[in-house]
């Protein structure tokens, strides 16, 4: 069954079309790519899925109900969530402390540092903490200083704020930017792990082909802001089309 159907959305900015009168399903439960060269639109797409930006045109439906123009805090609560928001991380907390703060907001429909003061009274906020920090393997550093966190353990801890508020759908923009050949192994590894252990959805922009072909059910190619290929890493690497958008690019 689908997730999430995209009908024609599309994204103008002044002169250039974005997203252009793009067509993507995804299935619960699968690993989805979206893949393209810099600029194809992949950010603008999440960013209209996940409500920062307002489609110029088109339709989003998310678990069976139009989500076209909600607020983005409307979506976080109908199950959609994004990770590797790189603002997301207070570097002066602890780690148990920032997802505490995460869960704390989702329990309790706000945002509050003043929470911290109180904690003691929330003990499900607290477990609930714990078990995010054990589903990305880093509960043994709660109580370092999240600006302490070697790179590779800060997305972790991205990713557990992001699973605070129980999405059964997670976008990834680029996961792995930045990291080394170790990092992005791990990296890689946790997707697949989360995916497994959560039975999350997940929508996976990225352009590292060895990663896309590791962990992607299925694969989106964007260009200039259109869909010109779609399905599984077979069909879509064998695609001349893909092939040409790549040339001088990326090798598939
Ligand atoms: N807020 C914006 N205003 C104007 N142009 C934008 C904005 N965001 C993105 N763009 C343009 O839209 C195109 C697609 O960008 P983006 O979605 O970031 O591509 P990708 O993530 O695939 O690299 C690019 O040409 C980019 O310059
Ligand atoms: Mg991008």
């Amino acid at each position: 069954m689908s997730i999430l159907q995209t009908d024609g959305l599309t994204k103008r900015f002044a002169g250039l079309t974005a997203v252009d009168k793009v067509d993507l399903t995804v299935e619960e439960g699968e690993t989805r790519a979206v893949i393209g060269p810099n600029g194809a639109g992949k950010s603008t797409f999440i960013n209209l899925v996940t409500g920062m930006l307002e489609p110029t045109e088109g339709s989003i439906e998310f678990a069976g109900e139009d989500i076209t123009g909600l607020e983005p805090h409307q979506i976080v609560q109908r199950g959609v969530s994004k990770s590797f928001q790189t603002a997301s991380i207070f570097p002066g907390m602890t780690v148990r402390e920032n997802v505490e703060v995460a869960a704390f907001a989702t329990a309790h429909g706000s945002f509050s540092v003043n929470f911290l003061k109180h904690r003691n009274g929330y003990g499900d906020v607290s477990d609930k903490a714990a078990e995010m920090l054990d589903a990305v393997n880093i509960l043994g550093s709660a109580d370092m200083q999240a600006a302490d966190l070697p790179y590779g353990d800060k997305r972790r801890l991205e990713i557990a704020i992001a699973l605070t508020a129980e999405p059964d759908l997670m976008f990834m923009d680029e996961p792995t930017a930045g990291m080394s050949p170790e990092e992005t192994d791990e990296t890689v590894d946790l997707i697949e792990d989360v995916q497994e252990e959560l039975g999350l959805t997940i929508v996976l922009v990225e352009h590292d082909m060895e990663i896309i072909f590791r962990v992607a059910d299925r694969i989106a190619v964007l260009n200039r802001g259109e869909i010109i290929a779609d399905g599984t890493p077979e069909e879509v690497q064998g695609d001349p089309d893909v092939q040409e958008a790549y040339l001088g690019g990326v090798e598939l």
